[in-house]
């Protein structure tokens, strides 16, 4: 019998701008792991979900447009804190809602506890859903649930 824990997979985790300062950006709201400690331990829970994990960070929101579009054929889904593209951005709403692959939002922060401005994610439409709140956590959560839904 196929066994589908068998089937690769391939995440595309993509990390929007400022959060290549992670580690001394804010240490009080966004922790004190960097980005390279938080690329780390997904690769550490892509091996044990059997996922392999590619990951890119950009301050340019066109760069993300763009690595959604290639994604398609690639990976079988996207990991995507857009960090305040998030609240901004109609054209990463569209290009998730254009390559139609299974998108999940994280968020280290609680943006519902944060100010109006980031109560609205241009993004969750399109996700098939968000996870927020619970710093670093909140990146191994959604993979999880990601791979997870790839695979059921
Ligand atoms: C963030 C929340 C956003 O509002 C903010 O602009 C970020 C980081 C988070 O991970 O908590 O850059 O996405």
């Amino acid at each position: 019998m196929l066994d589908l824990t068998d089937r690769p997979i391939s995440i595309l985790v993509l990390h929007g701008p400022n959060l290549n300062l992670l580690g001394q950006r804010e240490p009080g709201i966004y922790g004190s792991l960097t980005l390279a400690e938080i690329d780390r331990s997904l690769e550490q829970e892509g091996e044990k979900l059997q996922a392999k994990i590619s990951h890119l960070q950009s301050n340019y929101e066109g760069a993300l447009v763009d690595a959604i579009h290639q994604a398609v054929g690639k990976h079988q889904g996207i990991l995507i804190n857009a960090g305040a593209y998030t609240h901004t951005s109609v054209a990463l709403r569209d290009a998730i809602a254009g390559v139609n692959l299974p998108t999940v939002e994280v968020h280290l922060s609680n943006i519902y506890q944060r100010e109006e401005f980031r109560h609205h994610s241009y993004i969750a439409p399109v996700a098939i859903g968000q996870i927020s709140g619970f710093g670093a956590q909140s990146y191994l959560l959604g993979l999880q649930a990601l791979v997870h839904y790839i695979r059921k």
